[in-house]
């Protein structure tokens, strides 16, 4: 698989990672289970889609033990380990136990890239204060490299404003076809300043492959509500998901794959979709290495621009 800069770290990752919150629990649903969710990462290495994004949230640290798991079978150094921190641990001294535990749950003695997973909603902790937090961490060598998530453009700026030694390498944000609000601020302000965008719900959490439908729609706690899946909304976003199958059909590719292509083929834009098994993994590998079409990417771009979904 190609790979593109992180950042201005100078240290290239896999142009698409792969998302384990799937494998914390089942709220994704009763058909994840922690075999196929290590087998799913171990494949992504193999492919070299060796980025693997995990949370400590994600199951209370399932994830990142599955992930710890996974990397005893693929290779410490076949994976590039980005875990967060949660919003609940931002005081100074709890960011530095909520990354040994995270050490601990992982089976490493470092993360490559540490991300500080929401601003803090309760405890009105100073940002300031956890970023110094984080590059302390990066200064003894535990982290290698300092990124955020659910990051506006204030929320950077004063993020990168406590920093003296370091920066920022990423900011990871939902973006999809069907949720392009990034693009007014957070991706233009990203893109200049060099920090890379990890593309969470790339699939916009399976919808965008095609494969639900009014009459098929997820069960599991995630999506039950999620407005991705009511059924007025799959039907809004028929033309999109024809227009993603056509052009699919086209390239001999899936539609999950050519959503990712547009993602992908946009400059500073890393997609991680999540995985719940190999087949999964080697589907969304196959979104590198080949190209849409300008007028492609631009129908596409047009179909999801008109798209009005309802989300009151
Ligand atoms: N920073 C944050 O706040 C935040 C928030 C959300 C997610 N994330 C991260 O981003 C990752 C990805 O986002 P996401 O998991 O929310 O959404 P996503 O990647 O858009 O969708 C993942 C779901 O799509 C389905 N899928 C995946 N590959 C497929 C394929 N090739 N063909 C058909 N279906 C496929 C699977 O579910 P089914 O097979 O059940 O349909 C999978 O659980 C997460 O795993 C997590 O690491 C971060």
């Amino acid at each position: 698989m190609d790979q593109v800069n992180l950042g201005r770290s100078g240290t290239r990752v896999s142009s698409i990672g792969t998302g384990t919150w799937q494998a914390g629990d089942d709220t994704w649903g009763p058909d994840v289970n922690d075999r196929d969710c290590i087998d799913a990462i171990v494949r992504a290495s193999e492919l070299g889609m060796g980025l693997v994004d995990t949370a400590e949230n994600y199951g209370r640290g399932h994830s990142e033990e599955v992930l710890g798991r996974a990397i005893k079978k693929a290779g410490r150094r076949n994976v590039f380990v980005a875990t967060k921190v949660s919003e609940h641990h931002l005081r100074p001294a709890d960011v530095e136990k909520a990354c040994n535990a995270s050490l601990k749950r992982l089976g490493i003695t470092h993360i490559d890239l540490y991300q500080v997973h929401w601003t803090d909603p309760y405890d009105q902790v100073p940002l300031q204060e956890t970023m110094k937090a984080m590059e302390r961490l990066e200064k003894r060598g535990v982290v290698s490299h300092i990124g955020v998530s659910n990051f506006a453009v204030r929320d950077l700026e004063e993020a990168r404003s406590a920093l003296s030694r370091t920066d920022i390498v990423s900011n990871q944000v939902q973006y999809n076809l069907l949720h392009r609000n990034v693009e007014a601020q957070v991706v233009p302000y990203c893109r200049r300043e060099r920090i890379s965008i990890l593309a969470f719900s790339p699939l916009a959490r399976g919808a965008l492959t095609g494969k639900y439908r009014s009459s098929k729609r997820p069960s599991d706690a995630v999506r039950t509500r999620d407005v991705f899946f009511r059924s007025e909304n799959l039907r809004l976003m028929t033309p999109l998901l024809t227009g993603l199958k056509r052009i699919a059909k086209a390239h001999g590719k899936t539609s999950a794959q050519v959503a990712l292509a547009w993602l992908r083929s946009q400059p500073g834009i890393i997609p991680i979709p999540g995985t719940k098994r190999p087949e999964q993994t080697e589907e969304n590998a196959g979104a590198a290495g080949w190209d849409l079409t300008s007028t492609e990417w631009r129908e596409l771009d047009r179909l999801s621009q008109s798209l009005r979904l309802n989300t009151f």
